[in-house]
């Protein structure tokens, strides 16, 4: 049993349809409880109850959507003076429009969210190169997806960005099974 919370950010729903597809993964791993959510609806005590969390918007000027970042300040500040969180495990993802390749700017912003995660002193979880769908929907930091084509035309989310956070999705939530059992026993 593991209480996973998927927390993203979106204005046209392309990380939405990122993080559903993480939290089949997720689901799919035995024991998993998932709560998914957009970051307006929820608040410190939902950090605070999951086991692990997995966070993610759409990047925005080659940084963080501002959403993410005002849960994060407002929600998640706090608890870096008043909790620790060293002992739950953490995510991100992403999704972009992909000028100039690797997302544009994907991979930046996913390590702004982590950054973040790393002062409450969670325990990051990367994405591992041999996950499946990792060259089209992959970067080391997590997985991302392109919602523009190189011509600036709007594209769906590729089968392998949504296989690859499917994968992720799972493997995270193994992580978190793993990590319960042994802090139990
Ligand atoms: C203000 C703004 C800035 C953006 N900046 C970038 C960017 O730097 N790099 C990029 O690849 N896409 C950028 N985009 C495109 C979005 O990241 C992309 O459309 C994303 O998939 C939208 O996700 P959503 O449907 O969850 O809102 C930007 C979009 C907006 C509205």
């Amino acid at each position: 049993m593991g209480r996973i919370l998927i927390a993203y950010a979106t204005d046209k729903g392309a990380t939405r349809r990122l993080a559903d597809a993480i939290a089949e993964g997720a689901r799919g791993a035995p024991g998993a409880a998932v709560t998914l959510d957009d970051v307006d609806a929820l608040s410190a005590a939902d950090v605070l109850q999951a086991d692990g969390v997995l966070f993610g918007g759409p990047v925005h000027m080659g940084g963080m959507h501002w959403r993410a970042k005002r849960f994060i300040d407002r929600e998640c500040g706090p608890l870096w003076k008043e909790s620790d969180l060293s002992d739950r495990y953490c995510g991100v993802f992403a999704t972009g429009g992909g000028y100039g390749g690797a997302g544009g700017g994907c991979d930046l912003a996913m390590l702004a969210m982590l950054s973040n995660f790393a002062q409450l002193g969670m325990v990051i979880v990367p994405l591992p190169r041999a996950t499946p769908g990792f060259a089209d929907g992959g970067c080391h930091w997590g997985p991302y997806g392109r919602t523009n084509a190189p011509d600036g035309a709007p594209i769906p989310l590729s089968d392998g960005a949504l296989a690859c956070a499917r994968a992720y999705g799972r493997r995270f939530a193994e992580l978190v099974a793993a990590r319960r059992l042994r802090r139990a026993g």
